[in-house]
């Protein structure tokens, strides 16, 4: 991973930068001029649905190059916490930034004393990160997404009994209606 790049918490000043950065990283659907993924982000924002602790971006030479989102879910009856989206700018991706950012979530996830942290994506990239798919830990999806993108990496504070069904922040299920 590069040396000179810095992962910090987003600040109100970088919400432009973030979202041409996932307008970049993302296909936009049919010629969209945004992505799902930056509209998504308003929405969690407008919501009030964003773990401020959860969420960073990779910044280089004073640029936003990286972006990673947590939200507020449930898990059963309990909070919980999804992460997405994430994003590398094209050009910088395949260098370990991804991974800074997802460890960054996963460390300040452990020290907040969060129970586990779920997401839909690429599992041969995220069992990287320890995520195994959802099923194994008896959580159970929002969706039909096939079984194996829906993943969880539980952490120290996980128990058994806190399995159950997850549900995302509103804001992801909007986007599906
Ligand atoms: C997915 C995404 C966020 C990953 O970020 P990234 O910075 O490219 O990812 P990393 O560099 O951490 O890891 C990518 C690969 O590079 C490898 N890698 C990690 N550190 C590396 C380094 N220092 N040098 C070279 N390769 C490295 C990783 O092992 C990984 O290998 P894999 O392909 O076998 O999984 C990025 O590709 C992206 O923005 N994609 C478009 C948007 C998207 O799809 N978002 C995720 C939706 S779930």
């Amino acid at each position: 991973m590069r040396d000179d790049m810095i992962i910090r918490r987003e600040r109100l000043e970088d919400h432009a930068a973030i979202a041409a950065l996932h307008d970049d990283a993302f296909p936009r659907v049919d010629g969209a001029a945004r992505s799902v993924e930056s509209a998504l982000i308003d929405e969690l924002r407008g919501d009030g649905d964003v773990i401020e602790e959860l969420t960073f971006v990779a910044e280089l030479d004073g640029e936003v190059i990286g972006h990673v989102m947590c939200s507020a879910a449930t898990l059963g009856e309990e909070p919980s916490v999804g992460l997405g989206p994430i994003a590398v700018a094209p050009a910088l991706q395949q260098q370990g930034i991804g991974a800074a950012l997802i460890a960054s979530v996963i460390a300040s996830a452990e020290q907040r004393g969060d129970a586990a942290i779920v997401l839909l994506g690429d599992p041969a990239y995220y069992a990287h990160f320890g995520f195994v798919a959802a099923s194994q830990h008896h959580v159970r999806s929002p969706g039909a997404w096939e079984d194996q993108y829906f993943q969880i990496k539980t952490l120290r504070a996980w128990r058994p009994e806190q399995a159950g069904p997850f549900r995302y922040a509103p804001a992801f299920e909007r986007l599906e209606a």
